[in-house]
């Protein structure tokens, strides 16, 4: 057993990004991201990080490489920060070597901690010893970025708010199977933002508007997951759209306020809404960024991407399907 300790262990994890359908905007504990409201998301399958997670002995501290390139400062304290947590559980006293892939474009603005912190979970728990059950690991990837808890489980995904470490996690509502629907990524920028999403959840409460949103999100959060289970996009296409309009209404005014949109964003919003006028069933969401996610069931998807290239300002399109829970591979 001595010499288990000289050995390097490693595991190496897959996980999705996600899109959320009821948003997280505002913590309520900002040190252990336990969020203001419950949330409801998609995991995007075909878009992937994979993480690779080696204790290493002779390290003399962490070690990060995203896509190949060494990473310092805030990036890798924060990753640091969830390697600390796993050695806290597993007992043990090494420094890791991180290594991470994502094989959809990284800048674009694709929000990747989420799918970043998922991975970087699993693979390190695993590399160090430890077999988190699905919340346990969740719960884990909630402390690296919110919504990275989300991405743990399968699927249609909620995150139930909590009050604490323990009962903060997220869990299926559906399997990825349940509803054949897309996203159709359209970016319009793939400038850095320039506020991030941690600093963003910090001023959500100093927007009057944020205390009426919380007030309404458990209805929305009941009116979203009947719809999903119920496959009724009519439904979906509502209140998705709505807490959209609500999350970015507490932004506009926060104070600073936070405006994330470009004309391009308003371009495709205005598109879509026309497309569901003339009987396309689609809509659309829009994260701490300018780029729109246009969901609809993939019967619909190839006209839809064709119809957002046709649109001024958008760069690209990104498709994704529902994707599976992390897994090590
Ligand atoms: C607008 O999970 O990125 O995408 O916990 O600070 O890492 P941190 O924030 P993050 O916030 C996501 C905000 C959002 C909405 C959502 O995904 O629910």
């Amino acid at each position: 057993m001595e010499c288990y300790h000289l050995y390097m262990t490693t595991a190496t994890a897959q996980a999705f990004p996600n899109i959320a359908f009821i948003k997280y905007w505002g913590n309520r504990d900002a040190h252990f991201r336990i969020p203001s409201n419950a949330s409801i998301s998609m995991n995007l399958g075909g878009l992937e990080t994979r993480t690779q997670v080696t204790f290493d002995p002779a390290l003399k501290n962490d070690q990060l490489t995203l896509n190949g390139k060494p990473q310092s400062g805030k990036s890798l304290e924060r990753v640091s920060a969830v390697l600390d947590l796993v050695r806290q559980m597993a007992a043990l006293q090494r420094f890791a070597r991180v290594e991470s892939n994502n094989n959809f474009p990284t800048g674009v603005g694709i929000a990747s901690s989420a799918s970043a912190f998922a991975a970087l979970s699993l693979a390190a728990s695993a590399a160090a010893g430890l077999a988190l059950s699905e919340a346990e690991l969740s719960r884990l990837a909630r402390r690296g970025s919110g919504s990275a808890c989300r991405s743990v489980p399968g699927g249609f995904v909620e995150w139930q708010a909590g009050e604490d470490d323990l009962t903060s996690y997220a869990f299926s509502i559906a399997s990825p199977g349940h509803w054949d629907l897309s996203d159709c990524i359209a970016i319009v920028s793939q400038a850095p933002k320039p506020t991030g999403s941690t600093e963003g959840h910090a001023l959500a409460a100093s927007s009057p508007l944020q205390a009426a949103r919380l007030a309404d999100t458990p209805r929305r959060l009941d009116f979203c997951r009947r719809a999903i289970l119920d496959r009724d996009f009519e439904a979906f296409a509502e209140v998705v759209e709505q807490d959209c309009h609500l999350m970015h209404a507490v932004m506009i005014t926060s104070t600073p306020p936070l405006l994330y949109w470009q004309p391009a964003t308003l371009a495709v919003m205005q598109a879509v809404m026309d497309w569901r006028k003339n009987g396309l069933p689609v809509c659309y969401t829009i994260d701490a960024g300018p780029n729109v996610h246009v969901l609809c069931p993939t019967a619909s998807a190839a006209q839809v991407i064709s119809g957002l290239t046709l649109i001024t300002g958008v760069e690209k399109v990104l498709a994704a399907r529902p994707g599976g829970p992390t897994h090590l591979v």
